[in-house]
């Protein structure tokens, strides 16, 4: 192979003059374009440049060794010239060869990974917001509308926040119904909250009056279990205290909030009823929003529909605050609802586990 003249020198090889100097080299530089030439070079392209250009035994690095350093001194200049000419268009065409293999490699991953626009896709579920997430931002959209804002507190509490700063002390019949939940192990004895009006006084304790906040969140109570009882549901709760909220901002507020909710033509009434943090206290009846108050099966003929607790703050509830919270001064109103109890009755869902069976037949009834 010619390649292989390059382990002899010059003077071996019988290359005298400089005809035969030149003709060495165009031996040389012909196989090297043949060789590169070739389609499978591209399968051995590391192996090959290390051939040319390797810098112990590459063919360049022979030649150097080989003819350059034992020229004869009347050949040395032709030589080196040769050798410059060879090295420089070896160098060339091992670049141009590389750059044509990288970009043909590209080519070929691009078309690998073309996307077929004509296939059908695949059609993906796309879920809805489910009916008590849908409420909950009905509920606070109403109470945000009219400058309250939206805070979040803890799901397991203290006593002391769930009852006794709320005005419950510990032997209170009110507890009876809440009394439930309790999480042993902790130094201090904590609960999951029955009610989210521990919030009311955790936000007045952060902030000073005036406040106007809604709650919502997850409590959890001892109830059997059957179509409108489970262990959790969901409360939004509400508080408004100020220097001078009298009754009647508080009657103002909750019939916005009924007509927004219901629509225009649902009327209000207040029932006398008992919390022992709100003095008065209320239940909150709407019209039934089924017949219009003249009576039925929804309403059980009564004409109206019991919506939510509610009542002004009462003023023991100030004491165990502080923070600049002073009964002689500051008045507001607070309410709770249940946000599970107005999805089904708002959207006619008569069976609250439907809530939280999470049955998609059940849930894509309320896009
Ligand atoms: N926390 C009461 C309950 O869960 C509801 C309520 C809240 C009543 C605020 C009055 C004021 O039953």
């Amino acid at each position: 192979m010619t390649v292989d003249t390059t382990t002899q020198t010059l003077a071996q090889l019988g290359a005298a003059t400089l005809d035969q100097v030149e003709s060495r080299f165009t031996e040389i530089r012909a196989s090297f374009d043949a060789e590169i030439s070739r389609d499978s070079v591209s399968g051995d392209w590391v192996a090959f440049v290390a051939q040319w250009t390797g810098r112990k035994s590459g063919v360049l690095t022979r030649i150097a060794d080989n003819w350059l350093k034992s020229a004869a001194p009347e050949l040395k200049k032709v030589v080196g010239l040769e050798f410059q000419k060879l090295k420089a268009h070896v160098e060339s065409s091992l670049e141009s060869k590389r750059k044509e293999i990288e970009s043909a490699a590209e080519h070929g991953a691009a078309a690998r990974d073309r996307v077929d626009l004509s296939l059908p896709g695949a059609e993906r579920a796309i879920g809805t917001r489910h009916l008590i997430r849908q409420t909950y931002e009905e509920l606070t959209r109403i109470f945000l509308s009219i400058g309250f804002s939206v805070v979040e507190g803890p799901e397991i509490e203290t006593p002391y926040y769930n009852f006794e700063a709320l005005n419950i002390p510990e032997h209170h019949p009110a507890r009876d119904n809440m009394d439930t939940f309790y999480i042993e192990g902790a130094r201090e004895p904590h609960l999951l909250r029955t009610h989210t009006s521990p919030m009311q006084i955790r936000t007045m304790e952060k902030q000073p009056p005036p406040v106007r906040i809604v709650v919502p969140g997850k409590v959890y109570r001892r109830d059997n279990p059957d179509a409108t009882h489970g262990y959790m549901f969901h409360q939004i709760e509400g508080l408004a205290v100020d220097t001078d909220i009298t009754f009647r901002d508080f009657k103002g507020t909750v019939e916005y909030f009924v007509r927004e909710f219901l629509g225009p033509k649902a009327r209000t009434r207040l029932r006398p009823s008992y919390f022992p943090f709100t003095e008065p206290s209320a239940e909150v009846d709407a019209s039934c929003h089924v017949c219009g108050g003249s009576g039925c099966r929804i309403c059980k003929f009564s004409g109206w529909i019991e919506l939510f607790g509610a009542g002004m703050v009462d003023p023991a509830v100030y004491g165990f605050v502080k923070n600049g919270y002073d009964a002689e001064k500051h008045s507001g109103f607070a309410f709770g609802m249940g946000i599970d109890r107005l999805a089904m009755m708002k959207y006619g869902v008569t069976e609250l586990p439907l809530l939280f069976q999470n049955d998609v037949r059940f849930l894509r009834q309320f896009p």
